[in-house]
C-alpha cells in the first residue's frame, strides 16, 4: 500500500514567528499521527526552515523546502543548496513548481538537474507538474504530462523514480478556487502513472506517490482522496491556517486508513 502524503506549501508567507505560531498548533494537532498510513509534510520559506525543524523535534511532520539549486555550492547568489537544506532540517524538496516555471525560468532540465541532487544528496524531492489551462482547452494535458515527465526524470532508474513523490497540479487549479473535480484528478493521475510503467515498471509506478494540488480544501480533500490513484495533497492557500490543514489530513485519514 503507498503511503499517503500531504504537504503544505507555504509559498512565501510567513514570517518566523508566524511559520513557529502554525508549526506549534500542527504539532498539537497531529501528536498521535497514524505514520503507518499518512505522512504530513510542512514547507516554509528557507527563511523560517531553521526555526519551524526545531519546533518539529519529537513531532512526526516532517520537514520540506520550496525549491533547491543543483551545485554542491559555490558563487551562486541567492540560491541554497541540498546540503543546507539538510542542515536546516528538511528530508524533502519541492522541485518544478508552476510558478517556479511561469515566473523563474524553471525548465524541464533544471528540473531534472535539481532532482539529481536531492537524490544524491538524500532529500525525497516533490515533482510538481501539470497543465494550463490553454493547454487543457487545446487538449494537450496528457502530451504536457508527458513532457514534464519524461525530460523531468530523465537518465533516472526505477529505484531513483521511485524515491520521487510526484504532485500533480493543473495550474488552472492552483490559487484559483477551482478544483479538478475528483474525476478529472483521477483521469490525470492513472495517466501518469500508466506512463510511468511505461518508463519503469507496473510494479515501479504501482509504488510511485502521486499527490494532486490544486484549491485543495477541507470539504473537497475526501472525494479526490477517495480516487484510487491519488495519493495525497500539495496544499497551498488552506496549509496557511491549522484549522483547515489540520482538516485536511483528517479527512485525508479517515479515506485512507
Ligand atoms: P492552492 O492550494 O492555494 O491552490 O495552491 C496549490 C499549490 O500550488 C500547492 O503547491
Amino acid at each position: 500500500m503507498r503511503k499517503t502524503i500531504i504537504a503544505g506549501n507555504w509559498k512565501m508567507y510567513k514570517t518566523i514567528g508566524e511559520a513557529i505560531e502554525i508549526a506549534n498548533g500542527l504539532k498539537r494537532e497531529f501528536f498521535q499521527l497514524d505514520t503507518q498510513v499518512i505522512e504530513v509534510v510542512l514547507c516554509p520559506a528557507f527563511t523560517a526552515l531553521s526555526e519551524v525543524s526545531e519546533v518539529l523535534v519529537g513531532s512526526e511532520i516532517s520537514l520540506g523546502a520550496q525549491d533547491v539549486y543543483w551545485q554542491e555550492e559555490g558563487a551562486f547568489t541567492g540560491e541554497v543548496s541540498c546540503k543546507m537544506l539538510k542542515d536546516a532540517g528538511c528530508s524533502y524538496v519541492i522541485i518544478g513548481h508552476s510558478e517556479r516555471r511561469q515566473y523563474f525560468g524553471e525548465t524541464n532540465d533544471s528540473v531534472n538537474k535539481k532532482i539529481k541532487t536531492a537524490l544524491s544528496q538524500g532529500l525525497t524531492p516533490i515533482l510538481c507538474i501539470g497543465e494550463t489551462l490553454a493547454q487543457r482547452e487545446s487538449g494537450n494535458t496528457f502530451s504536457v504530462l508527458e513532457d514534464h515527465l519524461s525530460h523531468g526524470l530523465a537518465g533516472f532508474s526505477a529505484e531513483d523514480a521511485e524515491r520521487i513523490v510526484i504532485a500533480y497540479e493543473p495550474v488552472w487549479a492552483i490559487g484559483t478556487g477551482k478544483t479538478a473535480t475528483p474525476a478529472q484528478a483521477q483521469e490525470a493521475h492513472a495517466y501518469i502513472r500508466g506512463f510511468l510503467a511505461k518508463l519503469y515498471s507496473e510494479e515501479s509506478a504501482q509504488r510511485m506517490r502521486i499527490q494532486y494540488g490544486g484549491s485543495v480544501k477541507p470539504d473537497n480533500t475526501s472525494d479526490l482522496m477517495k480516487q484510487p490513484d491519488i495519493d495525497g495533497a500539495l496544499v497551498g492557500g488552506a496549509s496557511l491556517s491549522v484549522e483547515s490543514f489540520a482538516a485536511i489530513v483528517k479527512k485525508a485519514l479517515e479515506v485512507k486508513k
